[in-house]
């Protein structure tokens, strides 16, 4: 297929995941409004409808809870094709059935880029409806996520990094006692083969999380003490930092003060707090449990989110610049979302080796800032060979550039639309 069919096929696959102002991951699989994907998703929609790029983030808006948090899915109207549904989390906290916990805020820098973007100008007055929402989201998970002030973010869940069964997570969820859980059928796997997708014995913990947290009524004071799952994640810790950065811009433009030297105090606090995660000996940030202050030993993809968070010193550029050529000499396509030389790595398996096209979006955009054009274009030019080669999968092999998971995939289009496309860089040239 051409990369003009490719650009036609993907507003294709955006148009026909629309459920009418919000979009779906892809059909089967993922039936539901999902927080980052649909924030993606809008990036996509950009490139040839504005209102409608809007619209999406603003329907995962109304779905935000009294306390701020804006949740990771958004249950609309029961499905009986996904597990786990409405009536399993259990939750009360918001105007819509929902699930429990949050999802990375990539909300905020991506309505930074719709309002850069518009040719009208008229987009700063929906960035303006949208502020207070998004003021009340990061204010949550300071209270929530960082309840010791120490400038990371911990996740509660694995499905809260969005990197669900990431090597990070294994230690920390082998700790989870399985307690609390009612008989059930998965029904992933009936979508995808299952070697591409999590163990059972991560799921009965998933689940086993879930009911704890159900336990306290998803009070999330309550869950920050008790949850039996609590780790600094390097990935939601870097993208809410540049998402504040992207809030502090917005804020600033819109003239509002107040918020301003709020957002201004978050971003000290967390510029501060991520150099904790940095990992001496691997050169590299990483995860901590925060529950026993124990460091991961392995590189993920999101270790090289440093530079698109703004942390572009010359150490960190360097030291990420010689994994990137340690790890370009060993896949095909960059970038794993685990480190090809760690035990835990597997091609194929979802977040334990596979390529996200997402992610390659916010690492180059991290590399160009931080005046690395270069391994920018690999990411860029590595995401369209995919695309090229096995179209809109999920995710891919890095190795053989494989389509995995689900396939008609909204963030895959979206993100091939908006950065991608050879096309799209012809047109920004
Ligand atoms: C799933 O169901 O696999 C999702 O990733 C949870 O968000």
């Amino acid at each position: 297929m051409s990369d003009t069919d490719l650009d036609t096929t993907a507003r294709t696959i955006l148009t026909e995941n629309d459920q009418g102002g919000y979009t779906i991951p892809t059909k089967g699989l993922y039936p539901y409004q999902w927080n980052w994907d649909s924030v993606f998703v809008a990036l996509g929609f950009a490139t040839f409808d504005q209102d409608r790029a809007w619209r999406e983030i603003e329907m995962l808006f109304e779905g935000q809870w009294r306390d701020g948090m804006v949740p990771h899915i958004l249950f609309r109207k029961d499905d009986p094709s996904y597990f786990p549904g409405p009536s399993v989390w259990g939750t009360d906290g918001g105007p819509l059935p929902s699930s429990g916990h949050s999802q990375p805020p990539v909300a905020a820098s991506v309505i930074r880029d719709l309002v850069d973007t518009d040719p009208s100008g008229s987009a700063l007055e929906r960035a303006a409806a949208l502020l207070p929402g998004l003021m009340q989201w990061h204010r949550w998970f300071l209270s929530y996520r960082d309840p010791k002030s120490q400038g990371v973010l911990a996740v509660i869940h694995p499905w809260e990094s969005g990197r669900d069964n990431l090597p990070d997570w294994d230690d920390a969820l082998r700790a989870v006692e399985v307690k609390d859980i009612e008989p059930y059928e998965r029904k992933d796997t009936s979508h995808v083969d299952p070697a591409m997708r999590p163990h059972k014995e991560d799921y009965d913990r998933y689940l086993s999380i879930m009911s704890a947290c159900r336990n306290v009524d998803w009070d999330p004071a309550k869950v920050a003490k008790t949850c039996p799952f609590f780790v600094a994640d390097p990935g939601i810790t870097f993208i809410f930092l540049r998402a504040n950065r992207d809030l502090l811009n917005l804020a600033e433009r819109l003239g509002k003060t107040e918020e301003v030297a709020e957002i201004q105090n978050w971003i000290a606090r967390m510029e501060t707090g991520a150099k904790t995660l940095w990992h001496d000996e691997l050169k590299a940030h990483v995860a901590v449990d925060q529950r026993t202050g124990k460091m991961t030993n392995g590189i993920s993809s999101a270790s090289f989110l440093a530079l698109y968070a703004g942390l572009a010193d010359e150490h960190t550029i360097s030291s990420l610049q010689a994994h990137f050529d340690r790890i370009a000499s060993k896949v095909r396509y960059l970038m794993p979302s685990y480190d090809p030389d760690h035990e835990s790595y597997e091609p194929l398996r979802y977040w334990r080796g596979p390529v996200w096209a997402m992610i390659n979006y916010m690492i180059a955009r991290g590399f160009a800032e931080a005046g690395d054009a270069v391994r920018a274009e690999k990411l860029r030019a590595d995401t369209a060979a995919l695309i090229e080669t096995s179209g809109f999968a999920e995710y891919f092999s890095p190795e053989t550039a494989e389509g995995a998971g689900g396939g008609t995939f909204s963030w895959t289009a979206a993100i091939w639309l908006t950065w991608a496309s050879p096309s799209h860089v012809e047109k920004a040239a």
